[in-house]
């Protein structure tokens, strides 16, 4: 007869993977998790060091003691509204398994666009030849270290203000590998934390910025979970949009492009600025929800 109360297992019971599969989600449908089940098998996978598959296979065997404290950790954190993503510790982007914590903003599905739309540009620009792309706030690392790995031809410059983030970026270089030597990282805010050396050099420039209207209403998760200065940027979420691509045409050469994610509040804003600012070329790009959630100014 189990004895099992909603946080506890005895010590005295055995209980198998399959059994603390339907605990957790049950404990997290009382809490309230959307896709409870989805996200306790994560977080059972997470703990077991099992792939999905692995886990299917083994759901009848027990569980060690290690794996039921270690579950109970992390099933607590849940609860008390912590992002799934960074329960789990790491999170995947465009085939990348990346470490997130609460230093950095947990990387999106519309980033992972985003990066496409910088590589078609790098595609264009230069073929296969050499070249030089630049990440402007670039948290996690996920748009730097997926342009590395995904160019060859590529060198990427990471930049950040917050060295906390730039702390986690460094550790997901070290978990990539060699693609990851042609990736540096600089702290500073935007183009301050390039040399000037540097100017009319990079081919590409990728920006996720801050973004979101300090007046809009957040999902509280974010709010309460995510570093604040990866969020907002002033009254209209311009203020940081409006830095890098008034600054855009000192670094690019002739040939180049920057790649901007936005609000599509502030997408033909920032199109029109891109035109007044010496590019030849900006364009709105939509999203997979149809959302217009990106720029794309070209040079040439
Ligand atoms: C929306 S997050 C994007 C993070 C990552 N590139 C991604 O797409 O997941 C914005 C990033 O910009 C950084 N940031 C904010 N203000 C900055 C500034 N003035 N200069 C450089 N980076 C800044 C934040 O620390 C944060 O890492």
């Amino acid at each position: 007869m189990n004895e099992r109360t909603n946080s506890q297992i005895s010590v005295a019971e055995t209980v198998s993977l399959r059994e603390l599969l339907m605990e957790t989600t049950t404990r997290f449908r009382g809490g309230g998790i959307d896709g409870a089940e989805r996200e306790a098998r994560w977080i059972l996978e997470e703990v077991t060091g099992l792939s999905a598959s692995e886990f299917v296979l083994a759901a009848s065997q027990f569980a060690t003691v290690g794996h039921v404290a270690r579950l109970d950790q992390l099933v607590a954190r849940r609860l008390a509204g912590e992002p799934i993503q960074y329960v789990m510790g790491h999170w995947p982007f465009r085939g990348l398994d990346l470490m997130v914590d609460p230093r950095v903003l947990i990387p999106r599905p519309e980033t992972e666009q985003l990066v496409d739309l910088a590589l078609d540009e790098a595609d264009r620009a230069l073929g296969s030849n050499p070249g030089r792309a630049a990440d402007l706030g670039t948290g996690s690392g996920a748009i730097a270290l997926a342009l590395a790995v995904e160019r060859p031809n590529l060198r990427v410059t990471a930049t950040d203000q917050s060295e906390d983030a730039l702390a986690c970026a460094r550790a997901n270089c070290a978990g990539v590998g060699r693609p990851a030597t042609r990736v540096s990282l600089r702290q500073g805010s935007w183009y301050d934390a390039l040399e000037s050396s540097e100017r009319h050099s990079f081919d590409l420039l990728v920006s996720n910025p801050p973004y979101i209207p300090s007046t809009d209403v957040v999902t509280r998760s974010v709010v309460e979970w995510e570093p604040e200065e990866a969020l907002f940027a002033g009254p209209l979420g311009i203020t940081d949009l409006e830095v890098l691509i008034v600054g855009a045409t000192n670094w690019l050469r002739p040939s180049g492009s920057l790649c901007l994610e936005l609000d599509p509040r502030q997408a033909n804003w920032a199109r029109d600025l891109a035109l007044n600012s010496g590019f030849a070329e900006a364009e709105v790009v939509l999203d997979l929800a149809g959302q217009q959630r990106f720029v794309i100014a070209r040079r040439g």
